[in-house]
């Protein structure tokens, strides 16, 4: 079966670029990453994309008038590509309405907490200031609102005594590596129906009865 053209936006470090990269060099993964797009020059997001061989734009979101011109340009390049599928990893833009609906349902996000707790920036120190004791990671796809629309998968890790925003950053990020290419997977392979802003899974990919994440655990 032919595999599903993905183009990625990113600002920044690359990481979850990556782990999608690096699942999409498994000939049996169901998408390929046809296309880059950052829009910062000189970022390690272009540079890992490089790497790995794959085409790559810089758009440069300061060149350009309006956010509507920056956008359109996405659009372009993108459906230029060939490009069937979007994901957003660290892309750090606000997208506009109309990019938004012309992507609906073909646009994911990866926030690092459990959707809807905690989102927008500083997501792990307001995590920690609120004295959750579960957080995680959440792959969703892309409404207006920042970090909003139907849930996709969520990866859940414990907050330890004594984590400062950069551990409890630095252990959800292992789990958003291991989320991101489940998610994708899921969506290419067809199983996620969006039905009323929620989605539906095909398949149970784990049997999650009998088994809870208890923090702290049962004695
Ligand atoms: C990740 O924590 C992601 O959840 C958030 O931005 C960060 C990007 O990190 N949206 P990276 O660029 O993928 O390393």
């Amino acid at each position: 079966m032919a595999r599903l053209r993905v183009g990625v936006l990113a600002s920044g470090r690359g990481s979850n670029l990556a782990a999608l990269i690096k699942a999409a060099s498994d000939p049996a993964y169901p998408a390929e990453i046809a296309l880059v797009i950052v829009n910062i020059a000189g970022t390690q997001a272009l540079a890992r994309a490089e790497a790995a061989g794959i085409p790559t734009r810089l758009i440069e979101h300061r060149t350009f008038a309006t956010r509507a011109a920056f956008d359109a340009a996405l659009d372009t390049t993108l459906r230029e590509a060939g490009v069937e599928f979007v994901c957003l990893a660290g892309f750090m833009r606000l997208l506009t309405p109309g990019f938004v609906a012309a992507w609906r349902d073909r646009l994911i996000n990866i926030h690092p907490s459990l959707l809807p707790a905690f989102p927008g920036l500083n997501t792990h120190a307001r995590a920690l200031a609120a004295g959750v004791k579960i957080s995680g990671c959440t792959v969703h796809f892309v409404r207006q609102e920042t970090d909003s629309g139907p849930i996709i998968a969520q990866g859940a890790v414990p907050v330890l005594t004594g984590d400062t925003a950069d551990t409890l950053a630095a252990r959800v990020l292992e789990a958003e590596h291991k989320l991101y290419p489940l998610a994708l997977r899921l969506v290419a392979e067809g199983k996620v129906r969006v039905i009323e802003e929620r989605t539906e899974i095909a398949g149970s990919v784990l049997d999650i009865a009998g088994f809870a994440l208890f923090n702290p655990p049962e004695r």
